[in-house]
């Protein structure tokens, strides 16, 4: 197999996959034996997978990267943190504009130009995380018109540049490697100041959407374990991305 061109990552993508076209680079990995940091990245995904079931495909070969990385040896506490820190990898390739939506998309001009689908796989006793990272590139502002896509943008439709995907890859593994190694010895905490500073959730009026329940809070810090701290009439609590879901009242954030 040979290198991914231009990347400084040693394990993360050492082993890597090229598709002209997939069903979804997640489902990819979730089936078959592949070593710890194993990379597939398509060309196209006929059937991608967005978080709570939709779907995350259509962009035509060249316009957005679909990648997806293994993670072996996983704790289920692993399974939260593990967006967050997908999101701050994808978010430092993007430029000083990015900004994250907690938990994981990031935006350019509070619009998403790249989501985040992290799920377990379990074979025997092995516990693995497949995370999913899909990035607007190239798109031209057209396509989300066409597309009926008014809150999503692309790189190129908000700084003019075009990034040819397998750059973009190279940029997301030599983040994501170091944030990896450093997540497996130290844990999250370190991660903390870093993601919170990049979080443009924070700060803001969200509207928590649980048990069938709208309340309004304001969104004050991230807790250890990656969920939103939230406050309402001084009272606090801790929303996880699995049990609610974060609207803000202004724009897309
Ligand atoms: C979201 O809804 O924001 C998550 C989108 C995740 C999309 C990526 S593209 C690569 C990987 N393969 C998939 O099927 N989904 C993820």
């Amino acid at each position: 197999m040979e290198e991914l061109p231009v990347s400084c990552a040693v394990w993360c993508g050492k082993h890597w996959i090229y598709l002209d076209e997939v069903g979804s680079t997640n489902d990819y990995l979730k089936k078959g034996d592949f070593p710890d940091g194993t990379v597939v990245i398509a060309g196209r995904q006929t059937a991608g997978k967005g978080r709570r079931g939709k779907s995350w495909s259509g962009a035509p070969t060249g316009q957005a990267l679909y990648l997806s990385v293994l993670f072996h040896s996983m704790k289920p506490d692993d399974m939260g943190l593990l967006p967050l820190l997908c999101g701050l990898a994808a978010a430092r390739t993007l430029g000083d504009a990015a900004r994250i939506k907690w938990p994981n998309d990031v935006l350019l001009h509070q619009k998403k130009v790249c989501g985040i689908l992290c799920e377990s796989r379990i074979q025997g006793s092995q516990v693995s995380a497949v995370c999913g990272i899909g990035i607007n590139l190239n798109q031209p502002a057209a396509f989300f018109v066409e597309n009926d896509l008014p809150h999503a943008t692309s790189l190129l439709s908000v700084t003019g540049e075009e990034r040819p995907v397998l750059t973009e890859a190279c940029m997301l593994l030599d983040e994501l490697e170091p944030i990896l190694d450093q997540y497996r010895r130290e844990g999250f905490a370190p991660f903390l100041p870093a993601y919170q500073a990049l979080c443009a959730t924070l700060g803001r009026q969200v509207q928590v959407i649980r048990a069938q329940q709208t309340v309004t809070a304001q969104a004050v810090s991230i807790a250890p374990d990656g969920g939103l701290v939230c406050s309402k009439d001084g009272e606090t609590f801790v929303i996880r991305a699995g049990e609610a879901s974060v609207r803000g009242l202004y724009g897309y954030l």
